[in-house]
């Protein structure tokens, strides 16, 4: 589904990617791992097209995604979340998912300042539509909340639930575990399993945690300073030699 190949990209002369290239499979969970500033985030930003590669191909399902800018990405059905949450702290949780929803919807501005009867019924659809989501990720209770007084762990729900407003087909996750205890870590692994095996989506996560990485990933790439080092099961990847060797050379340099 997804295709990256031979992505490069540099900042200031410090090469960020080097020809990394990776598959990632219709409705796999496929997961980004390495250490800090190895490059995870910016594979989404050029994926998403908020950055421009110095070289490479990106691909869903064979259409060139470089191409495209953001909200063109956004319509392709990709839909991502942040590495530092990023909810509308003063909106309500029912109308942050109702924001993700805007990009899917067809009614304008202009139409939607007339009150017209379709778009009337299109919000109505929307705000429907946000309750049912917002009810999967258990936040049914708190649709009328601000979102900024949520605990963590139900704003990191709440950002993913606004991404799948978009009905979108690959979800890519940046440390959705991040910051998270050990029962809301587990209580998200149980939702992203089940956004691959109810809703079908294809999902590509990072994330620093190891519980989370191993226990819902079907295959892992570990990146470190932009190279791809190691790809495969997460059984290979933890007896990976130079897997291994990365995480430990970084923890000695912190
Ligand atoms: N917009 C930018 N401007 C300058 N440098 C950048 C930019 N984005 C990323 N970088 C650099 O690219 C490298 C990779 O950063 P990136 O954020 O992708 O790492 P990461 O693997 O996501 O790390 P972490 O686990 O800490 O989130 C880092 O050296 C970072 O400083
Ligand atoms: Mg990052």
């Amino acid at each position: 589904m997804l295709r990256v190949e031979d992505l490069s990209i540099s900042f200031g002369g410090l090469a960020a990617l080097s020809e990394l290239g990776f598959e990632v499979r219709d409705r796999e969970i496929f997961a980004l791992i390495g250490p800090n500033g190895a490059g995870k985030s910016t594979v989404f930003n050029l994926i998403t097209g908020l950055y421009r590669p110095r070289a490479g191909r990106v691909t869903l399902d064979g259409e060139d995604l470089l191409a495209l800018a953001p909200h063109e990405v956004a319509r392709r059905g990709v839909a991502r979340t942040f590495q530092n949450t990023e909810v509308f702290r003063q909106l309500t949780a029912l109308d942050n998912v109702l924001i993700g929803r805007h990009a899917h919807l067809r009614a304008g501005v202009i139409r939607g300042a007339l009150g017209l009867p379709a778009v009337r019924r299109e919000e109505a659809r929307a705000r429907e539509s946000a309750r049912a989501l917002l009810a999967r990720f258990g936040l049914d209770g708190v649709a009328a909340t601000e979102a900024g007084s949520l605990p963590l762990g139900a704003q990191k729900r709440l950002e993913i639930a606004r991404a799948l407003a978009s009905e979108p087909r690959l979800l890519l996750l940046d440390e959705p575990a991040g910051g998270l205890n050990p029962t809301e870590t587990q209580t998200l692994m149980a939702v992203i399993r089940r956004l691959r095996d109810e809703s079908g989506l294809t999902i590509v996560v990072v994330e620093h945690d190891m519980e989370l990485v191993m226990g819902i990933s079907d295959r892992v790439a570990v990146l470190d300073h932009g190279r791809k080092i190691a790809e495969g099961k997460p059984r290979e990847i933890v007896a990976d030699a130079a897997v291994v060797e990365a995480y430990l050379g970084s923890e000695e340099d912190a």
